[in-house]
């Protein structure tokens, strides 16, 4: 088991070449079983959700191959269509193969992926979705199998504009003869790098980035490249620990029209951005201010996925800061770490207060999920002294080598086996 040690002590300074997005990466590759032809993906990062979902795309009998940030997937000879459930279990996001594996075989059998470190997280609304295209779709023994003799494009409408469940629509409908629209979709950016993604490939897909998507069905898709989108949660995550260690940091390859509501809540707190083409920096605030109360909410909101690096940078604020938690009901277990480093944070169901004490002290923590851990790394940069946090592995699901792109900007930090 890995362990990250920070010393606090040094400021960061540097220049970041902002990964690839995890979130765009994951749907994309599942994607890439749809066509002909070999697909060339360009700019991946390197990160242990990657390796899963190669292991997944092997599985089904995909050839894959991986050099520099490239993945090639020749689906030729893809001749499974189940998901066992050793790899469902080990990341949970594999549920977007479902729609995909079902639009190339007309069935498909998966095991039900269960909840995870960060909540229940059902998938009604992904096999509501299927059941009105047409699929049939029965539960036993831990698994689904899906069946779609007769598939016909379908007017949805999502309850909640789930992320999962947008894409495994988009995937499953792609190639559905008829027109689906899906309303109350998902505006997340990547959503949009999967529209973009598909329509490279030969769909017909429209609307996505707002709230209804349109399909029309088309009969095959082509190999491609394409080159993924920068990682916003990953660039708003190093942009908090230049304030946390009151640094300059420059993000390249970035793109700040994706992180507006993270942005306003890294300014409200004092600190400045400067948007130059794909470069955004921050320049720290002199002093750290609370900034009040910050809701998660599906985006264009501000993000479930940055509430636990942020909370850790309003523990140095001045003042309060209030988190609720709005979409997933298990995120706040970073906080009793936070607060064996001198946090002053109470909790009410699902909002979090935060006093800013300023003043926390490094300790031993340990990593519960992924964006819970990179809080802690936050934390350790806030804190004084040594901080060691175990089971970076959560950490390395989502961050490309945190250590080696926090050292090249003058953190001292080192992973220890
Ligand atoms: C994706 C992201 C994750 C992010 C989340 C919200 C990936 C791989 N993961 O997860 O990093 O935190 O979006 O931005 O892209 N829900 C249901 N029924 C369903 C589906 C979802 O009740 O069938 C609920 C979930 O439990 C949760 C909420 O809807 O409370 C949002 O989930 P969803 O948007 O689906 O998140 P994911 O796609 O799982």
């Amino acid at each position: 088991m890995s362990k990250l040690i920070i010393d606090g002590n040094k400021k960061m300074e540097g220049e970041i070449e902002v990964q690839g997005a995890k979130n765009a990466v994951l749907p994309i590759l599942a994607a890439t079983i749809l066509s002909e032809g070999k697909n060339v993906i360009h700019n991946c990062p390197r990160l242990s959700d990657v390796d899963k979902t190669i292991e997944v795309l092997k599985n089904l009998g995909c050839k894959v191959v991986r050099y520099k940030d490239c993945i090639e997937v020749d689906a030729h000879d893809i001749s499974s269509y189940t998901i066992p459930e050793e790899l469902m279990r080990q990341m949970r996001s594999s549920i977007v193969f479902l729609g995909a594996i079902i639009a190339k075989f007309g069935k498909a059998e998966v095991s039900m992926p269960g909840g995870c470190e960060i909540g229940v997280r059902p998938i009604d609304l992904h096999l509501k979705a299927l059941r009105q295209l047409g699929v049939e779709i029965t539960e036993s023994h831990g698994y689904i199998h899906c069946v779609s003799e007769n598939p016909q494009g379908a007017k949805i409408h999502l309850d909640f504009p789930s992320v999962g469940a947008t894409e495994n629509t988009m995937l499953a409908a792609c190639m559905t003869e008829g027109t689906t629209i899906i309303e109350n979709a998902a505006r997340e950016p990547e959503i949009e790098e999967l529209q973009n993604f598909l329509n490279r490939m030969g769909a017909r897909i429209s609307g996505a980035g707002g709230d209804t998507i349109v399909i029309d069905g088309v009969r095959k898709l082509y190999g491609v490249e394409y080159s993924i989108m920068p990682d916003r949660i990953v660039s708003a995550t190093y942009l908090a620990c230049g304030a946390a260690s009151k640094g300059t940091v420059v993000l390249k390859k970035a793109k700040a029209s994706h992180m507006g509501a993270m942005i306003n809540v890294l300014e409200g707190m004092g600190n400045k951005i400067y948007v130059e083409g794909d470069k955004v920096i921050l320049t720290p605030a002199k002093k750290l201010t609370g900034v009040g109360t910050v809701k998660t909410m599906p985006y264009p909101g501000f993000p479930t996925d940055i509430q636990s690096p942020f909370m850790a940078l309003a523990t140095g604020c001045e003042g309060t800061s209030i988190f609720v938690e709005n979409i997933f009901e298990n995120r706040f277990r970073h906080i009793e770490e936070l607060v064996r480093m001198g946090a002053d944070i109470k909790i009410d169901g699902r909002v979090a207060v935060v006093i800013g004490t300023g003043k926390l002290t490094g300790a031993k923590v340990v990593a519960k999920e992924l964006r819970g851990g990179a809080a802690l790394v936050i934390a350790g940069l806030l804190a004084e002294g040594k901080t060691e946090i175990e089971n970076v592995h959560y950490i390395d699901r989502g961050y490309e080598s945190i250590e080696n792109v926090l050292a090249s900007c003058g953190v001292d930090i080192k992973r220890r086996e």
